[in-house]
């Protein structure tokens, strides 16, 4: 019996891999001894830069470009991957997060939001799911939010297509068993956020009062991601106890 984490020669696609929690996980991969491919939709050079990282860490790595708001684009890129390599995991991270309380969210802004945050999951869930080989095994990993259990007034639309999304990992996880195991990682303050908000404020209110470090994400996804055979429909919570307030 082996209980280290070895990935060496298994495939994982990360969506939205180019910079900040993609990469980070992308580097867990990369760290014990997978292969990755990395979606970006406008980082392309950020994108390059972390391909050279992970390469230095001896991965073996592909950069594929798309617009995940668009599904045939996302069903193109499940193909492109499997084309390059057959997938072993597929890790949902790409997503928007834009403010917008209840009077201001704009349908422009709800269908966007539900559409690269919930539906892009869905068709890349749908398609990994076909395009596996029967006799073999698959991990998916969905970025989740911890406001997906919190009314977040502030996201509406962020907040619901996390909780959908939430909800589709649990839905996924029967659907795809015992092939394919889906979990969850429900994200509180990982990094400042990308839209400007205030962390100290936030960080305030936390039992553990800091932003997680980027250890502590790796070692979780990495957990989630190679012990799906027997967990599934998991939803893990890394938010240094947020959840519990
Ligand atoms: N950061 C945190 O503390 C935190 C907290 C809770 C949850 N999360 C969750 O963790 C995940 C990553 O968060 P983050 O802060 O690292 O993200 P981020 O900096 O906001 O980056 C968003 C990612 O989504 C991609 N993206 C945006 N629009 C896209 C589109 N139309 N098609 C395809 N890709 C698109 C971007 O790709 P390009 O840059 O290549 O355009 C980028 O890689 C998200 O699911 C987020 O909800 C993060």
């Amino acid at each position: 019996m082996s209980i280290t984490t070895d990935l060496s020669g298994k495939t994982f696609l990360v969506t939205g891999g180019a910079h900040r929690v993609g990469a980070m996980i992308a580097e867990a991969i990369a760290q014990a001894g997978g292969d990755l491919i990395i979606h970006y939709r406008r980082s392309e050079a950020e994108a390059h830069e972390t391909k050279a990282k992970l390469e230095a860490l001896g991965a073996k790595v592909r950069l594929l470009q798309a617009d995940l708001e668009d599904e045939e684009a996302c069903r193109s890129l499940i193909e492109e991957a499997f084309a390059i390599a057959p997938l072993k995991g597929l890790i949902n991270n790409a997503a928007y997060f834009e403010r917008g309380g209840w009077q201001e969210t704009t349908m422009a802004q709800w269908h966007k939001h539900l559409q690269l945050n919930l539906t892009a999951p869905f068709v890349l869930m749908q398609r990994f799911s076909q395009l596996l080989p029967r006799d073999r095994n698959g991990t998916i990993l969905n970025i989740v939010d911890l406001c997906a259990q919190k009314p977040r007034t502030s996201h509406i639309a962020y907040a619901t297509s996390k909780a959908a999304l939430e909800s589709l990992t649990r839905i996924a996880a029967r659907s795809l068993a015992p092939r394919i195991g889906v979990n969850a990682l429900a994200l509180g303050a990982i990094l400042p956020p990308s839209d400007g908000g205030d962390t100290q404020s936030a960080l305030r209110e936390l039992p553990v009062a800091r932003l997680a470090s980027a250890e502590e994400l790796q070692r979780a996804a990495l957990f989630l991601l190679t012990n799906s055979s027997y967990i599934t429909g998991e939803i893990v919570h890394l938010d240094g106890g947020k959840h519990l307030i």
